[in-house]
């Protein structure tokens, strides 16, 4: 009989961007973002006295692919979690977003599996400080936005001279904004469903050498201090430059490394640029952020929710492949799940 614990735990995007890091998972600039609340992880962790040996599933199928990642991981997180060596673990995980939709799932799986690990050391009567500090600073472990998916509905990872508190080995939640930036929403446009082309590990480390990094991770600090004040005062259109501005400087340090990458495609473009005509037009408070891959992010104030989608469906949609966008929101951050919560 294995025991078993399950969280489900939320994906994020970044305003401010982690790109570039040091040994191990400790990232060259602090970084801000939204958590969400649609696009998320359930993980049931089953472990019992064991080995060490490990099974993982992935949407109730085995994926011995996905081991070496997991046992990494175990390794790395044998500091805080120095159980790990003397169990045995099934893994079983389920991403609430369709698989290869070009949504990073490492940041909300690494987490929720963070978050039963930590579960379990407290069950063990293993001393656990801060219990979302710990899960934080695990799920870094594994996948640095992985620390900020925690806690919502913004998390702050990195060390700011502005955030008190902030860390290079968790996150910290952050809170002081105006309310209109709690509930803002995230339409995701499915520009291009297929695997990333450069991953998260390769894509950091590009900024190892580049010869813009200096200057790139000043530049964060001072974006990031000036996105504060104007989510404090509830300044939409500053709000909106800085983060336009670091969605197109993350590709920019891609165009600009060696090797080099272009991740957006024509119709990321065609995206961008239609959202700028339409601000231009109308006024509406819309903006947009992207990841490491050719989606758009659309990001706007719920109170604009209908006209904006009704834009995204009659402006935007003919750029996303199938037709396709999600729609999601600012969460608020994990939950733990009982048995009865999983039917
Ligand atoms: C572009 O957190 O996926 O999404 O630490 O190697 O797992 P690893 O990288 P990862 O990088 C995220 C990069 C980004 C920007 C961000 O989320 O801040």
């Amino acid at each position: 009989m294995m025991e078993e614990v399950t969280w489900k735990s939320p994906s994020n995007i970044a305003l401010v961007k982690y790109w570039g890091k040091y040994d191990i998972q400790i990232p060259a600039n602090p970084s801000i973002s939204f958590t969400l609340s649609e696009a998320a992880t359930t993980t049931t962790l089953k472990y019992k006295p064991g080995r060490g040996a490990l099974k993982v599933f992935l949407e109730g199928v085995e994926t011995p692919s996905f081991e070496p990642k997991i046992k990494t991981f175990l390794l790395r997180t044998l500091e805080l979690f120095p159980f790990t060596s003397d169990f045995d673990f099934e893994v079983h995980t389920y991403n609430s977003f369709p698989h290869s939709s070009g949504i990073a799932s490492s940041a909300s799986g690494m987490s929720a599996l963070a978050l039963c690990l930590t579960s379990i050391k407290e069950t063990l009567g293993l001393e656990v400080l801060d219990f979302f500090q710990v899960a934080s600073e695990a799920a870094r472990l594994g996948s640095g936005s992985g620390s900020r998916s925690i806690y919502g509905p913004l998390a702050a990872w990195g060390t700011h001279a502005e955030i008190d508190g902030s860390s290079e080995h968790y996150a910290v939640k952050f809170k002081d904004v105006d309310t209109v930036f709690t509930t803002f929403q995230d339409t995701i446009l499915l520009i291009d469903k297929g695997e990333k082309t450069v991953s998260s590990t390769a894509g950091h480390a590009l900024m190892d050498g580049h010869p813009y990094a200096e200057s790139r991770f000043i530049q964060a600090h001072e974006n990031q201090s000036v996105l504060l004040t104007a989510m404090l005062d509830g300044d939409l259109e500053t709000f909106g430059e800085v983060v336009e501005s670091e969605a197109l400087t993350l590709h920019s340090m891609m165009m600009t490394s060696l090797p080099y990458f272009v991740l957006m495609k024509p119709q990321t473009l065609e995206v961008i640029n239609a959202i700028w005509r339409f601000r231009k037009a109308t006024g509406n408070p819309v903006y947009f952020t992207l990841d490491a891959g050719a989606n758009v992010h659309v990001l706007y104030p719920k109170s604009h929710k209908e006209i904006i989608l009704k834009f995204i469906d009659e402006e935007l949609r003919t750029f996303c492949k199938d037709g396709s966008y999600l729609c999601d929101e600012v969460g608020f951050g994990p939950m733990k799940l009982n048995e009865h919560d999983l039917d």
